[in-house]
């Protein structure tokens, strides 16, 4: 096995003295390098191969956000990650754009091993360079402007509670996606990991809640309006939402209730990365899936070597989302790639977003039942395949109650 390089960057001699020392143990697996200046870790990179940069926010001459903004240009495929004084919110929250995850001082050796370990696994998921490439670099996806602008007077409106914010964000993969980023980096030092939007929000606070949303200007991308985007993105933040929604349907348990719902939304985000990295190529699926009659994800896979479903885990993944949802995420259209017991957040995922897909009446004749997307034999192997009348006619009631 190949060490990974690991850079720290950081101007105060004594923290890096203390990395160095905490750090020692994982000499065996990294390659561990100590620069006091941005200068200095641009320098080295581009003498050596490096997988993964820490830096410090505030140092002299060149600040880290300005740094990571050079990593992301230069070496788009290194892993970012803040360490910054856990009083910085601000200042962190500045990077949140070239930041794959935050850490903050003093930062347990633990702590800092698992996030590094856990982005660098990420890499498997993607073989192809050119695509790991792109989703590496991504600092922006498009939320629709009208959800962009409700949420902006929303917060401004001070008679509204966390629960109306939540409201909005769960209607936007964008924009929750972000934010449950940012509520999950270990930056807040949460003991668990969140995955309801309302707790997110609560925790995060309306003021934190605004700075990522409008300080940042992460979503303004789609307040510039992007009129080739629109439509794709109409199409899919209402499939997401529907999917979510069946996806939590699926369970009576609150915490997977939750789960599901999150998963669900965010299950095709990957589609919303080559919506925006690569239309033309986009294009030449939706041809190839027209001439062939295959799937999305048969076509990608031709195209792009990968399909959306890994681009949205490894995005999800390096912005440190709670494991299960990245999982789901990941294997959406391949649940039998994870072997898992019963009914779980991947396999509610699977069938929601097949049910969404596959609209039909409940009692309709089995033999003529469209199973195609479905994986029949996971679900037999699971020992739910059962069920699916059941879910057949959840989802029947669902469309029914959600029809205009
Ligand atoms: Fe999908
Ligand atoms: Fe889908």
């Amino acid at each position: 096995m190949t060490k990974k390089t690991v850079l720290f960057v950081d101007d105060d001699p004594h923290i890096l003295e203390g990395l160095r020392t905490r750090l020692h143990r994982l000499s065996r697996k990294w390659v561990m390098r100590f620069v006091g200046s941005s200068r200095a870790a641009l320098d080295l990179m581009a003498r050596e191969p490096v997988d993964v940069i820490v830096s410090d926010m505030r140092m002299p001459e060149m600040d880290g956000t300005t740094l990571l903004k050079l990593v992301q240009e230069r070496h788009p495929r290194i892993v970012r990650i803040v360490l910054s004084g856990h009083a910085e919110v601000e200042t962190a929250l500045r990077a949140i754009p070239v930041a794959h995850q935050f850490l903050s001082k003093p930062c347990e050796a633990g702590v800092l091993e698992n996030v590094v370990e856990r982005a660098c696994s990420l890499q498997g998921l993607i073989n192809e360079d050119v695509v790991r490439t792109i989703v590496s670099r991504i600092d922006r996806l498009p939320s629709l402007p009208q959800l962009y602008t409700q949420l902006v007077a929303a917060l401004a409106n001070e008679n509204l509670c966390a629960d109306d914010i939540a409201r909005i964000l769960k209607q936007d993969l964008a924009m929750c996606a972000k934010i449950l980023q940012i509520v999950n980096s270990a930056f807040f030092r949460l003991s668990r990991s969140i995955s309801r939007v309302e707790e997110a929000v609560s925790y995060l606070g309306f003021n934190t809640i605004k700075q990522i949303v409008l300080a940042v200007e992460i979503f303004s991308y789609s307040a510039a309006g992007n009129g080739r985007l629109e439509l794709p993105l109409q199409k899919l933040q209402s499939h997401a939402v529907a999917v979510g929604g069946l996806g939590a349907a699926l369970f009576s348990d609150k915490r997977k209730k939750e789960d599901a719902f999150v998963a669900g939304l965010l299950h095709d985000i990957g589609k919303l990365v080559l919506c925006v990295e690569l239309p033309d190529d986009v294009e030449r699926v939706t041809q190839e899936m027209r001439a062939e009659n295959c799937a999305m994800n048969v076509a990608e896979q031709h195209i792009f070597g990968v399909t959306h479903a890994e681009i949205g885990g490894y995005l999800l993944g390096l912005w440190g989302l709670p494991f299960p949802i990245v999982e789901a995420v990941a294997n959406h259209h391949t649940p039998g790639r994870v072997e898992h017991d019963g009914l779980g957040i991947l396999t509610a995922v699977h069938i929601a977003d097949w049910l969404v897909n596959h609209p039909q009446r409940n009692g309709e004749h089995e033999a003529g039942r469209q199973t195609s997307g479905l994986d029949l034999d996971y679900l037999e192997r699971l020992g739910v395949a059962a069920q699916l009348d059941t879910w057949i006619a959840l989802a029947d009631r669902e469309t029914a109650t959600t029809l205009p």
